[in-house]
């Protein structure tokens, strides 16, 4: 496993539309693993390949262990998701890795139902509410060349991140 580099907004690999993976790879599962390192090194949520610079649709995702969520602590890989289903609306507060420093309140589903690909490449499904619904979304946009500041009706929205004690920001 390795830590790879986050890319940064405004970096134009940011928003490309990623492809979807054809059939097993045998680079996959070393992205997959490098994603959960780089993103537990960097403390997110969540983060997509376009963000390493690997334009596919491949994302990983963990709620933290803490969090009130049946899927706390566990790592989901997703290949080619897709949503199929959303449900409710919230505004919660959002930030992303590629966009360090800054969150702002984004309208979400507040839950959503995604087919997807594991590692094994068997196909499953997956219900998430709250942040891991919210983290799939944001995932998912990423696959899309879509960050959260586009989802904003006025960049005034953005508010410098105030870290508290050492609560990770939820960033994705
Ligand atoms: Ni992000």
């Amino acid at each position: 496993m390795a830590l790879r580099e986050i890319l940064h907004h405004p970096d134009e690999r940011l928003r490309v539309k990623c492809k979807r993976v054809g059939s097993r790879d045998i680079g996959l599962h070393r992205l997959i693993d490098d994603l959960f390192e780089t993103m537990e090194h960097a403390r997110g949520v969540g983060l997509a390949a376009p963000q390493v610079g690997v334009p596919l649709r491949v994302t990983v995702v963990r709620i933290p262990e803490d969090y009130d969520d049946p899927a706390a602590g566990q790592d989901i890989a997703l290949i080619n998701p897709e949503i199929v289903k959303s449900t409710g609306e919230w505004e919660p507060d959002e930030g992303c890795l590629s966009i360090p420093g800054y969150v702002a309140n984004v309208r979400r589903n507040w839950a959503v139902t995604v087919n997807a690909r594991d590692r094994r490449w068997r196909e499953f499904r997956i219900r998430g509410d709250g942040l891991l619904g919210q983290a799939l979304q944001h995932e998912i946009d990423h696959l899309d060349g879509v960050l959260f500041v586009d989802r904003l009706e006025s960049p005034d929205q953005l508010r410098p991140l105030e870290r508290t004690r050492d609560d990770p920001a939820g960033a994705a």
